[in-house]
């Protein structure tokens, strides 16, 4: 059985920003009601959620130096695919000219796009030589921009990683998924054309819990503690339900990745912008410790324990 490691990362956001100030202009909120619960400064919002992982796609593929014909699989993360069907991976696929790959949507809400990186490690180890691995959204679509209670939250973007066997060991030493179905009404969208509902203050407390829970069963299975992690990359939905996780996992604030000060929430999204920006400002180096940890609707949870490079 083959080892997977990443070996190209990329990432896309639209070019309109919309600031809280911008938000003020129409909503009965402010900019330091949005920053001070929830972190969030301004948000892009456009493009199609194809168009986003495709960006983000061609930029990792390129990192990594593969050539896209080569690759075997496509794993598209969304909740927000352009169309209920054909996938959204099935345009990527012919779009990067991967002629004999596969290719499937995957829905895990947030959680989504570290669902497809442990799949696409699985179908590694199951004898895929490339496997890419895409999660993009464009939820400015299917939020209510009059509800202040979501309208401050979410925003659009992509993100994207290639996958490649190796003759090494493998760099997922750890992971897991999660799944709470009972509380699945708690955040949600019935349809394309309907918008989000959400209990924002009960999908806080669950969301500490569940990716605090992930995040430490992952690192169990990899053998390992918190204090072995050199970096940790969450789910960017609140820095308040980051620090509150990160508080139950006894990790120091220092050691997160977070940019949702410029993105808000991207759900699928998230996990890689972040991810690619870590590693643009050099802070995942050959050899650290990387724990992805995320949480979405579901209420899924997901969290991968990777050595780098
Ligand atoms: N601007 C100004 N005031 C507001 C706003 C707003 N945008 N929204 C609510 N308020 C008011 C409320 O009406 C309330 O007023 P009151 O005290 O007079 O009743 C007060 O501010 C406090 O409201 P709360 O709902 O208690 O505020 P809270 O601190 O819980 O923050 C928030 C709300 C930001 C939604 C928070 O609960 C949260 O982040 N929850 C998690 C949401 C989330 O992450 N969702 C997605 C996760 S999963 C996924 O990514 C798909």
């Amino acid at each position: 059985m083959s080892g997977g490691r990443i070996t190209g990362v990329g990432s896309a956001l639209p070019d309109n920003v919309v600031t809280n100030h911008d938000l003020a202009k129409t909503l009965d909120t402010s900019h330091e009601w949005i920053l001070e619960r929830t972190g969030i400064s301004e948000r892009r919002i456009g493009g199609t959620t194809g168009g986003l992982g495709l960006e983000a796609a061609n930029i990792a593929i390129e990192r990594s130096g593969i050539d896209p014909s080569e690759v075997q699989l496509v794993l598209f993360s969304t909740i927000t695919s352009d169309q209920l069907f054909p996938a959204t991976a099935n345009m990527i696929q012919d779009a990067i000219g991967a002629e004999k790959a596969g290719a499937v949507d995957l829905n895990a809400a947030c959680s989504g796009f570290v669902y497809a990186l442990i799949s696409g490690f699985g179908h590694i180890a199951l004898g895929a030589d490339k496997v890419l691995v895409v999660g993009a959204e464009t939820l400015s679509r299917v939020v209510d921009w009059e509800d202040r209670n979501i309208a401050i939250l979410f925003g659009d973007g992509g993100g994207a990683a290639v996958l490649e066997a190796t003759d090494g060991p493998s760099s997922l030493l750890g992971w897991d998924l999660g799944s709470k179905g009972s509380v699945g009404h708690i955040l949600q969208c019935d349809s394309i054309e309907s918008k989000v509902s959400m209990d924002g203050k009960e999908v806080f407390r669950q969301a500490v819990v569940a990716m605090s829970a992930s995040a430490t069963s992952a690192l169990e299975m990899a053998g390992l503690t918190i204090d072995d992690v050199d970096i940790i990359i969450p789910h960017q939905a609140n820095i308040r339900i980051i620090e509150a996780a990160f508080r139950r996992l006894g990790a120091p604030i220092e050691k997160a990745v977070t940019n949702l000060d410029r993105t808000g929430n991207t759900s699928s999204a998230s996990i890689p912008l972040a991810m690619d920006e870590a590693l643009e400002q050099g802070r995942i180096n050959d050899g650290d410790i990387v724990l992805l940890t995320g949480f979405g609707a579901g209420m899924s949870s997901a969290s991968a324990v990777l050595r780098w490079g």
